[in-house]
């Protein structure tokens, strides 16, 4: 499984990027706007960084301007992943840019039909928003099983699974279960990926038993 994180916050990026388990990272409009930052600049900078795929989101609605924006975001740096929303033009836009090889992220997709438009269209990835589809009284995570049995089925289909919009840890072992091929996390999901309570109750206790002993490895 990859794991990639969902923010435009470069300092998080850099800080979890030095723990050695980052594949990727996720940004999507609403992101850079909270991050005050030049968008071109930012996505230069965190695909500086990060040594993996690097999402960046068209923002025109219409086909032409969407490619227009989609080659130059890719010129940006070689692991930029130009992402489009799931709607006839960005589904155009994808096939385009897939045919130039350019990854395509795309975004926004709430349904199995979506997916499967995408997987159509050369899509590098989909990513189901299990988050916002559990906010309308729907699963989210039914959806990434229904994805992953749908693309399973045809050998033909390439594209991997992102599944996004988690919003907690159990969404992410469901995702893990569930056979999505990414994980995209916010920053704040990550720390607490890391917290057990028998994991500090623990080494507390190989600490102090330690101490006992008056050794010291170094
Ligand atoms: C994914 O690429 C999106 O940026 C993200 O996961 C959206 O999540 P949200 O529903 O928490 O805004």
């Amino acid at each position: 499984m990859e794991f990639f994180v969902d923010t435009a916050d470069i300092n998080e990026i850099k800080r979890i990027n030095n723990m050695g388990i980052l594949d990727g990272v996720t940004t999507n409009p609403s992101l850079v706007a909270k991050s005050n930052k030049n968008f071109k600049q930012l996505i230069k900078e965190i695909c500086k960084v990060v040594n993996g795929p690097v999402s960046a989101e068209v923002t025109a609605t219409k086909f032409e301007e969407m490619y227009k924006e989609g080659i130059k975001l890719s010129k940006i740096a070689k692991n930029v992943v130009v992402k489009v929303p799931l709607t006839v033009d960005g589904i155009i836009t994808c096939k385009k840019l897939s045919k130039k090889n350019i990854g395509v992220n795309v975004t926004l997709c709430f349904s199995s039909n979506q997916a499967i438009l995408a997987a159509k269209a050369g899509a590098k990835y989909i990513s189901p928003f299990i988050g916002r589809l559990d906010d309308v009284g729907k699963n989210g995570v039914s959806l990434i099983e229904e994805i992953k049995k749908i693309y399973s089925n045809y050998k033909n289909f390439k594209t991997k699974i992102l599944a996004a919009s988690i919003r907690s840890t159990k969404h992410i072992e469901q995702v893990a279960i569930a056979g999505a091929d990414v994980a995209t996390v916010p920053p704040k999901l990550l720390e607490e990926m890391f917290k057990h309570p028998l994991t500090n109750k623990g080494l507390k206790m190989f600490l102090e038993d330690w101490k006992k002993t008056k050794q010291k490895i170094l």
